[in-house]
Formats: C-alpha cells, structure tokens, sequence
C-alpha cells in the first residue's frame, strides 16, 4: 500500500475535532506535533495535553478520491475556517523497519546495556536488559533515564533493597535487579506502567518474589537502601518527606526529571536530611544523588 498525507497547522482547540472528522473520512493514523517549541514535560495518567499550536497529519491511502475526501473535509465545520491544504505524496519505505532501525542497542557505563529484542545483544554487554518500546515510559533513550542508569551502573547495589518511584516501564528497577540488588520495589500512579513493568520484569528474569509492583502508596514501615524517582520537579519537592522516612540513614538517593535550572531549588529542599548532594547533567537535564543523613524528618 502506498499513502499520502494531509498536513495542516491548527491550535490546541481545533485539533480534538479536527482528528476525529479527519478518521472519520478514512484517515488510517493522525500524528500531533508541536509547531513551536513548546515543552509537555510529563502527562498525569490518562491525560492528553496539546500544545498551543499543532502540526497535524493525517495519513491516507494513496487510493482515495482525493478531491471528493478534501472537499467534504472542508466542508465541515470542524474544518478551521479559511485554512488550506492539499494531499502530499509520502515516500514509500518499509515503516516496521523504520521504526525499528531507530532502537538499536545503548551502553549505560561500563555493564549495563538497553537492547532491543530484535538486535542480537553486542557481545561486550555485560548486563545486558531486553527492553522494547511499549506503552510506558522509560527505554533509556530520554536524558532523564539514562543518568538514572548510569549512575545504576556504578553503583555497588549487592545486597540492596532498591525502591523505583515512578517506575513506568520499570527499566530502572530491573536494571538494578540485574546489577546485583537483592529486592526491587517499583511503584507507579498509572496502573499501565505496572502491566509493563510486570512483563519486562519477567522477560528479563527477576524472580516474582525479587519484585514488588505496586500503586501508592508504600506500606507503613517501609524502608530501603537506595530510592530512584525519576518524575518530575514538582512532586520530587513534594515527596522530600516521604523519601527522607522510608530511606535508611547511609542509603543513597537518585533524582531524575528535573531541567537544569531547577536544580538550587530542588537541592535547597532535600539538603536538610540528605548530604553529599550532587548534580550531573546530561542535555537539558540534571540528576541529583545524594546520602541519607542522620537527621530525624519532624
Ligand atoms: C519520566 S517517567 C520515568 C519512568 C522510568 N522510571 C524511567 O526512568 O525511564 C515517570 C513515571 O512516574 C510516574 N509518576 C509520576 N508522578 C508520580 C507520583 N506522584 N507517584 C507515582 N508515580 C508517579 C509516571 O506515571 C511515569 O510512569
């Protein structure tokens, strides 16, 4: 089958009825993207937020009345007024394999690699994750990811009960899980990340009892020897308390999700009961890791 395209510039209230008028006259896929550069750091569970302005393009069968489908389009009121467009011819390729030839194996440090099922696993990967793309967040290539996995990778976690708050795909606490630690817990608001986190775990052999999955929140009494959330600033502020309680004096802390410019903030807030706080930083984003101190949370 070979497509052609419709593409055309709308504004965040247009573009909802604009994607079901454009299904509803035989559009195979519609794709969003911003037209400016406007950041959607995070969506909340089961949110959909646009940007202000959006880049739509709807997909077609190449053998479609063109002129009837853009006529009836157009006629309808979803259709923004005064606004132009024409069908495009789209390069023919092989779309399975474009995709694929995206996700190509990833060193993380000295071990630990991120490889796809579809590759054969390089032979210098030392603790090599089979993980693909799927339905949560987290393959490792986000910035925010990687300095998670990084620091993963250096770690000594023999032994260790390791909490992944915010464990979307779950790519954190399996990585640890392969890297020697002894208990995983991963824990997510969106139950889809746990149905992912779920199947990636075993696809990649962590034992059912090594792994707690679960909803928050975490039971009374819990504690841990190293906690990764990677969120975002907002909550990682709001939940300083919380990690402060559950982590174990000496345990090692690791934040992710946060832009660079965030970071005074972000140490301001955690330095009462963490020290050694550090920050990396890979593009936009930061890492901060830290030690849990002494001092009691009142
Ligand atoms: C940026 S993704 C990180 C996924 C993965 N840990 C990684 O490093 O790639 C953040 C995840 O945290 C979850 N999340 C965000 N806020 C949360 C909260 N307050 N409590 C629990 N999970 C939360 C989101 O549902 C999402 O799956």
């Amino acid at each position: 089958m070979s497509f052609i395209e419709l593409k055309i510039q709308v504004n965040k209230t247009q573009a909802e009825a604009l994607d079901e008028l454009l299904m509803e006259f035989g559009s195979l896929a519609v794709t969003l993207e911003d037209a400016e550069d406007q950041p959607i750091l995070e969506p909340g569970p089961g949110e959909t937020p646009l940007w202000q302005q959006i880049v739509l393009t709807a997909l077609f069968d190449s053998d479609i009345d063109r002129e009837a489908t853009l006529a009836a389009i157009q006629a309808d009121e979803a259709w923004p007024a005064g606004a132009h467009a024409r069908f495009q011819a789209v390069p023919d390729q092989d779309w399975v394999r474009a995709w694929m030839d995206r996700f190509q194996p990833m060193p993380f440090g000295t071990k630990l690699w991120v490889c796809p099922s579809w590759r054969p696993i390089p032979a210098e990967a030392k603790v090599p994750l089979l993980l693909d793309p799927g339905l949560a967040f987290g393959t490792g290539t986000h910035s925010t990811t990687r300095l998670c996995l990084e620091w993963l990778d250096s770690a000594d976690l023999s032994g260790k009960h390791v909490l992944d708050f915010g464990c979307g795909s779950g790519i954190l606490a399996i990585a640890a899980g392969k890297l020697g630690a002894a208990k995983l817990t991963a824990l997510d608001n969106d139950p889809q990340a746990l149905i992912a986190t779920r199947e990636n775990a075993e696809r990649n052999g962590i034992a059912a009892d090594q792994i707690d999955i679960q909803l928050p929140p975490l039971a009374e009494g819990f504690h841990c020897d190293v906690i990764l959330a990677n969120i975002l600033a907002e909550p990682l502020r709001q939940l300083a308390p919380l990690f402060a309680t559950v982590l174990k004096p000496g345990g090692a802390l690791v934040l992710s999700g946060l832009l660079a410019e965030q970071a005074d903030e972000l140490l301001a807030r955690y330095q009462p009961w963490f020290d050694s706080l550090a920050v990396s930083q890979h593009e936009d984003w930061i890492r901060i890791d830290g030690k849990r101190n002494f001092t009691d949370v009142t």
